[in-house]
């Protein structure tokens, strides 16, 4: 999201996408090698933020992580096994891991003690991560230590291919967006939202007016006649079933919320280039 640009001008959303590199040595903590040279061309943009959704408990969302930056919530993550988080590939922008942390297990942020708080060892941003599309938007985070799973700390699957989704689904984004647009003060209890699936080619269409060229590593959610569309950057949004819930999306980009033909953009994990560098990662097989 760009909600700091919510004017209808064709423009905006574009602007602010302009790339900057990062300064030499921007990125600090794991050793050479382990962290993406790409990372340096990520853009710098508004953080997306849930409107309009409700609080929610943690227990509800135990994959839902918070990714600190000097102790303010930047971007949200999902937990998808003890060592790894999935988030967004340009969460990775000024990138500073000695003033990272990642907190589990928390319905509030910032967590003044509560819930699980680990660091980040390695950060592997998909290196086709492609600035002006958003495409390939993806990050797999390991941490240290593991985290220990217990009723407000868990992992959630990552989508089962085998299930076919349709435009009008609906799908959850949570997340506590809201907190990096106010004060750093200010507690903010993680929220939830429920979205539907929107046709991808309608979705393209639109976006290719402003233009923005999406590909099939992004799905298009939104939800009619509301505001809400987002969670924040990097976030999950999941897809339930009677059985359980998969990690269906990342929360990507989107033009503003309340632009109504432009829905929330969300990488796709049922991509199989997105399952691949997960696994490639991991080694987990999805
Ligand atoms: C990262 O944050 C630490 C602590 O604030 C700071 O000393 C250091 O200069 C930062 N590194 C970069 C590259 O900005
Ligand atoms: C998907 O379907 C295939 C073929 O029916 C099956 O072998 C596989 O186990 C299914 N995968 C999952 C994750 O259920």
């Amino acid at each position: 999201m760009f909600p700091s640009a919510p004017a209808p001008a064709p423009a905006p959303a574009l602007a602010l996408l302009a790339l900057l590199a990062l300064p030499g040595g921007g990125l600090a903590g794991p050793a050479p090698g382990q962290l993406n040279a790409n990372v340096g061309n990520l853009p710098v943009l508004k953080k997306m933020q849930i409107v309009g959704g409700m609080a929610a408990d943690i227990k509800e969302f135990g994959h839902q992580v918070s990714w600190l930056r000097a102790g303010r919530h930047m971007c949200g993550g999902s937990i998808i096994s003890p060592e790894y988080i999935i988030s967004a590939a340009h969460c990775c922008v000024e990138l500073n891991l000695t003033i990272s942390e990642i907190v589990a297990g928390s319905t509030i942020i910032p967590n003044r003690g509560r819930g699980q708080v680990v660091q980040i060892a390695e950060v592997h941003a998909h290196p086709d991560f492609e600035p002006l599309s958003y495409s390939n938007d993806i990050a797999v985070l390991k941490v240290a230590p593991p985290f220990k799973f217990d009723e407000t700390v868990r992992p959630i699957a990552v989508m089962d291919t085998n299930i076919t989704l349709h435009t009008g689904d609906p799908v959850y984004v949570t997340g506590w967006g809201k907190l990096s647009e106010f004060s750093s003060t200010a507690a903010s209890i993680l929220q939830k939202v429920k979205v539907q699936m929107k046709d991808f080619e309608t979705c393209k269409q639109r976006y290719g007016e402003i233009p923005m060229v999406l590909t099939d590593t992004t799905f298009c959610a939104a939800a009619d006649g509301k505001d809400a569309c987002q969670g924040d950057s990097g976030g999950p949004l999941i897809y339930k079933t009677p059985e359980k819930d998969y990690l269906l999306g990342i929360v990507s980009s989107g033009k503003g919320c309340a632009v109504k033909e432009f829905p929330g953009l969300y990488t796709d994990l049922r991509n199989e280039k997105m399952r691949n560098f997960v696994t490639k990662v991991t080694g987990m097989k999805l």
